[in-house]
């Protein structure tokens, strides 16, 4: 990082809550800067710095102002939160309100009003940020559920700027939308925008009815057209991807294929290796697959000879009552697991609650002869493609949850309910036991799919939708 460099007008400006990198503080008191949690990070950074773009977003630690630096083309942009607004804005209305309602109310959401009302004083603030970094007609991208008040209220500081909005996890089904008691407001900040995106085509759909319903939009034959406050919105559905090429290379470095190897041979050489690797969070299914295995092995159709399980969980949003629990759950079903059924030496499952270095993942990947995607609920699932993209040799075997945006592409993966363990159970053995050709040929189509459609063409098309002339990066 090189901080105190100039930095200029932007013209095309990404504001999300968080900046791509967060900032650390180690225990002699000096800080550095870490990369953020998370696949909105993981898709825009990549496709942003391809552009040189500026990035206004939160450095991930209370009370720091920290002055505007650049690092390899990107210009970042950093906003402080105080601790309270931590508490309410970011635990609090995103995290126990908005991401459990967003998420099909896999969890209970709360409604505070004294939340929603940091809500809109951050809001507010990342509006205003942004209105000082964007140049005359800029583009500005406004990313994910954190910032829906954002496209509104930029609109009526810079009317001169061209506005999109990209949702990164589900756009709810209409009566749980309408729960919300600021309903309205959401909906008429979001429809501030001139682009709003969607990963799929049920989240535009039960967004298109509800901004008729609640802010008094009218729309004509066109479903991905709407008329509001004398102005026209599109609305699109983008299914966004990862950096697929660059993934694959790092997974046929000599780097990554000895650490396979090594690996394989730390694991004490078990004929199967099932994997799963997520944020800890309870949209996630892990005590799903965790329940799948335990049966398996209850029941005696695997044993720890046959098949061990690795579970590699990103620390997430821990001072969240419902990540609290659900990490004391999961904590509690692996301690079980390896009670029961672990040698000295030989655990049954394998849980590393860390973020690991991208070469290191690759090799996980690499290694793992199954990969456990099981969300209850989760916009597109990043996880899942990137196991694709790793996979050169063809190998490896995809079970997928039906509720992921992935499974709507990805449908040479084995496809699951998560809701139903006996299904579970059923696909991870079927996926422990497929025929080696049919794996074979249901990785290969899983891969042109991947390799075919990654975040820079995600990336072009909701630019080029926004009316950008968009040019490949070279
Ligand atoms: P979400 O955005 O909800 O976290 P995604 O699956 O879309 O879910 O993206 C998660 C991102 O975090 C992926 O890029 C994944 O590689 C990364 N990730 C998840 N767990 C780990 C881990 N333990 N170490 C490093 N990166 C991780
Ligand atoms: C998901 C959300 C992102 C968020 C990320 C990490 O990907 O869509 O907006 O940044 O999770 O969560 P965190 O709360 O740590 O930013």
């Amino acid at each position: 990082m090189t901080s105190g460099e100039p930095v200029t007008a932007a013209d095309l400006v990404v504001v999300a809550n968080r900046l791509p990198v967060d900032l650390e503080r180690h225990p002699d008191g000096s800080t550095g800067w870490k990369r953020s949690p998370g696949g909105l990070v993981t898709a825009l950074e990549p496709t942003l710095r391809a552009r040189e773009g500026a990035w206004v977003g939160w450095p991930g630690v209370p009370d720091v102002d920290v002055d505007p630096f650049s690092e390899d083309g990107l210009s970042l942009h950093p906003v402080r939160l105080s601790a309270q607004e931590v508490e309410q804005y970011y635990e609090g209305f995103s995290n126990a309100t908005l991401w459990p309602l967003y998420h099909d109310v896999v969890a209970q959401p709360q409604f505070h009003r004294h939340w929603w009302r940091s809500y809109t004083t951050v809001n507010q603030r990342f509006a205003e940020a942004v209105a000082e970094v964007a140049a005359p007609g800029a583009t500005v991208w406004v990313q994910d559920y954190q910032l829906q008040l954002v496209p509104g209220r930029l609109r009526e500081l810079r009317p001169d700027l061209r506005i999109g909005f990209f949702l990164h996890i589900p756009f709810p089904p209409v009566e749980l939308f309408r729960q919300l008691p600021w309903r309205t407001r959401i909906m008429e900040g979001l429809l501030g925008a001139d682009l709003v995106g969607f990963h799929t085509d049920g989240g535009l759909r039960n967004f298109h009815w509800l901004a008729q319903e609640l802010a008094g939009a009218t729309t004509d034959r066109d479903p991905e057209l709407i008329h509001h406050g004398g102005r026209q919105v599109r609305l699109g559905a983008f299914p966004i991807s990862i950096d697929s090429k660059q993934l694959d290379q790092l997974s046929r470095t000599d780097g990554v294929q000895a650490r396979v190897a090594e690996l394989r041979e730390e694991l004490g050489n078990p004929s199967h290796i099932v994997l799963g690797v997520d944020r800890l969070d309870y949209t996630k299914g892990i005590d799903v697959r965790l329940r799948a295995f335990h049966e398996l092995l209850e029941e005696e159709r695997i044993s720890i000879e046959d098949a061990v399980m690795i579970q590699l969980a990103t620390p997430s949003r821990e001072r969240v009552e419902h990540y609290k629990q659900m990490r004391d759950d999961i904590e509690l079903s692996v301690g079980r697991i390896n009670g029961e059924f672990s040698r000295v030496g030989h655990p049954a499952v394998h849980y590393l609650h860390r973020s690991l270095p991208r070469e290191e993942l690759a090799a996980f990947f690499l290694v793992s002869d199954v990969m456990l995607v099981t969300p209850l609920r989760d916009g597109m699932n990043l996880v899942a493609k990137e196991y694709v993209a790793c996979r050169h040799d063809d190998g490896g075997v995809l079970v997928l949850s039906e509720f992921t945006g992935a499974a709507n592409e990805l449908t040479s993966a084995l496809l699951v309910n998560p809701h139903d363990t006996d299904g579970v159970k059923e696909a991870l053995y079927a996926a422990l036991t497929l025929d080696p050709d049919e794996a074979v040929k249901r990785m290969r189509t899983l891969r042109r799919q991947v390799l075919d459609h990654d975040v820079d063409r995600w990336a072009r098309s909701f630019l080029e939708a926004l009316g950008l002339e968009v040019a490949a990066p070279e």
